[in-house]
């Protein structure tokens, strides 16, 4: 069976389309792919975090990885910081890395331009999202696409380690959705939908209560036509708004598109607002049943129990590649 590896932040509550993007395909997935689904709590603080709130956003994301339908008998869930392994990997793949490539990633690009004061592990966070990666023998990646520079990296990198010492690293694929692989902002269509915007309008989250998502979808920004089409370039608005209801409405964009045919948004908007509001309902009563759980606590021992087990396997052929310490030790 192929193995699947991807994670997401607990930088903030997710967004939809964090959702989108990843977790949807890891549900579909988990039923074919031997999966370890990671909190990588690692890559949160490469920018300030407030400890109290990380700690709070780490719990909520292994809960609406439960909710959504993460199912822990199928798959391994666990939080980065709980396997060693991934920082001392971490770093070897750091040794392995160049500044220059680094300083081409355009997400250091975006989250250092303009910044006075840039930590050191915004620069070197691909090095270690490439270990998070190459330690359970990954075959596939699902990520959205503004992931996949990183992804490219990871496997140029897994490729000079396997030429410089060892032919150990399997080189994996990156698997991006058809659809809604990039849902943008609410408010800047032209820009990504991100957990982290401060503008919360910019957001849905699985967890807005349906008063917030019905706020939302109404005051999202479309533009003056009147016209509901997928017209990614010059109607970004509408064309995201379209996205959406396609994924969450099970309907293609094309059926969406003759449904409201002569229609104007108001209309649009309202019906795309009722299809959130039922789509998250039934996540959101799981999720609060989860939180507070000692079920959810079980079942991260358990995944960082198995997850260790994967990645010191890894580590170890890695340590004595590079001729790191005693080959003898255990
Ligand atoms: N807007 C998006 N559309 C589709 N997929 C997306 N992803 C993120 N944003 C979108 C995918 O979600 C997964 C988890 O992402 P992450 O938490 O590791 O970091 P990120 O890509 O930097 O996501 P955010 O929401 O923008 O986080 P912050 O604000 O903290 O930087 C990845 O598979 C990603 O592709």
């Amino acid at each position: 069976m192929k193995t699947i590896f991807s994670g997401i932040q607990p930088s903030g509550t997710i967004t939809l389309g964090n959702y989108i993007g990843a977790l949807k395909q890891f549900v579909e997935m988990q039923n074919d792919y031997n999966c370890f689904f990671c909190i990588v709590d690692q890559h949160a603080v490469t920018v300030p975090q407030d400890p109290i709130t990380l700690r709070k956003n780490i719990r909520s994301l292994a809960a609406l990885y439960l909710a959504v339908g993460i199912d822990p008998e199928k798959a391994t869930l666990f939080i980065q910081s709980e396997v060693p392994a991934h920082a001392q990997a971490g770093w070897m793949m750091q040794c392995v890395a160049y500044i220059g490539e680094l300083e081409r990633m355009t997400q250091f690009k975006d989250k250092s331009t303009g910044k006075e004061a840039v930590q050191a592990s915004l620069l070197t966070y691909p090095p270690l999202m490439a270990a998070d990666i190459l330690l359970y023998n990954t075959d596939l990646v699902p990520v959205g696409e503004d992931q996949k520079q990183h992804m490219e990296l990871t496997r140029d990198l897994a490729e000079r380690f396997n030429k410089k010492y060892s032919d150990i690293l399997t080189i994996p694929e990156i698997s991006i959705p058809k659809v809604g692989a990039r849902i943008m902002s609410l408010q800047e269509p032209t820009k990504k939908m991100s957990k982290s915007d401060p503008n919360q309008k910019a957001n849905i989250t699985p967890l807005d209560d349906p008063k917030q998502i019905v706020k939302k979808i109404k005051s999202a920004v479309t533009d003056s036509e009147g016209i509901v089409k997928f017209d990614k370039e010059n109607k970004p608005g509408i064309s995201n708004l379209l996205s959406i209801y396609s994924i969450l409405g099970g309907k293609s964009i094309s059926e969406i598109e003759e449904m409201y045919d002569g229609k104007g948004y108001g209309e649009f908007k309202s019906d795309l607002a009722d299809v959130a509001v039922n789509f998250f309902k039934p996540i959101q009563d799981r999720y609060y049943e989860l939180l507070e759980s000692p079920e959810l606590d079980r079942i991260l021992d358990e995944g960082a129990a198995k997850a260790n087990l994967v990645a010191n396997k890894t580590l170890k052929k890695m340590e004595n590649a590079m001729g790191l310490g005693r080959k003898t030790r255990k």
